[in-house]
């Protein structure tokens, strides 16, 4: 197992590496594109993907192009969720949103571009694997970031703007919109370790409560946090009647329930074979983050 600096470090290398391998890309949509990959982040979801393959013993090499293609499918969905017509922010990891720099249309196109681009990079490997990992990878991860995952959940984040919050929609949008991109990393590289079903399911199991208590949190420092060290501007949920967790439950339970979402994700890792200490650690401090 490596720390989660060394597994940040392979996944900066190999980013900019796998953007390029696509070919001859238009300079104004690389441009775009690279803008908001290159803008830092906390790599979180990569480095999940490598952390899970390497728990049980998986080639992190190998899974390198998937995990690349995970920021790239997160990317897409900040530089979408970002739009005037979406959340309408100007700030994001401490820079000037993607639309306020090349505009609208471009920015959609640099969101399209970057999925695209990340699952021509997922099939790319699964073909040159040889068995049916790769395949079943580049499916979860798609299937996670897709209608019934990832977008489903902006679909409600979007539509309930302003509408009653309830515990039921809001479960629904954390649930969606951001633990399903926290449950393709650990689904993907553990099914790249070669893990059996029962290990997939404990994983995923871990995933969604890390993803449920880390949109918590998102939600606290939005009202809690600092601009500065959050590259992104706070204070805008409540203002335009966000569904969040804070919303329907308030501050002190939204703490609790991050905690025992955080203790589910621990014990969920007691039915995973390997090194799961760094899962472990990685889900403590996600309660504490200030980023
Ligand atoms: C932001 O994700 C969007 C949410 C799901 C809350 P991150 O907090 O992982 O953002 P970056 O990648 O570090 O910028
Ligand atoms: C965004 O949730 C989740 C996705 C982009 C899929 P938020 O709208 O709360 O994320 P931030 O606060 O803008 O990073
Ligand atoms: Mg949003
Ligand atoms: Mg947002
Ligand atoms: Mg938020």
């Amino acid at each position: 197992m490596r720390t989660y600096a060394e597994y940040q470090q392979l996944v900066e290398g190999a980013l900019s590496a796998q953007l390029a391998s696509l070919g001859e890309i238009p300079a104004l949509l690389f441009e775009a594109m690279d803008y908001s990959l290159s803008a830092g982040g906390k790599r979180l979801r990569p480095v999940l993907l490598l952390a899970a393959c390497d728990t049980l013993g998986g080639d992190v090499n190998e899974a390198l192009p998937f995990a690349c293609a995970l920021e790239m499918i997160h990317t897409y969905s900040l530089i979408h969720d970002d739009l005037p017509a979406m959340d309408n922010d100007d700030l994001r990891r401490g820079r000037p949103t993607n639309h306020k720099v090349y505009g609208e249309g471009m920015a959609i196109l640099a969101g399209d571009g970057l999925l695209s681009a990340a699952a021509e990079l997922v099939l790319r490997a699964a073909v040159c694997m040889g068995d049916l990992r790769g395949t079943k990878a580049a499916e979860a991860i798609l299937r996670r970031a897709g209608v019934t995952g990832m977008v489903a959940g902006q679909v409600m984040d979007v539509t309930g703007e302003g509408t009653e919050p309830t515990a039921e929609k809001v479960a629904y949008i954390h649930l969606h919109k951001t633990a399903d991109l926290l449950t393709a990393p650990i689904e993907a590289g553990l099914i790249l370790a070669g893990a059996t079903d029962e290990q997939v399911s404990a994983g995923c199991e871990y995933g969604k409560r890390l993803g449920l208590a880390f949109q918590m949190v998102d939600d606290l420092l939005d009202v809690e946090g600092e601009t500065a060290v959050l590259g992104k501007t706070t204070g805008k949920d409540a203002a335009v009647g966000k569904l969040t967790w804070v919303a329907v439950h308030g501050i002190e339970k939204t703490r609790q329930d991050a905690r025992e979402q955080v203790r589910l994700a621990v014990e969920a890792l007691k039915s995973l074979p390997g090194e799961t200490n760094f899962l472990k650690t990685l889900a403590q401090s996600t309660l504490n983050r200030v980023q």
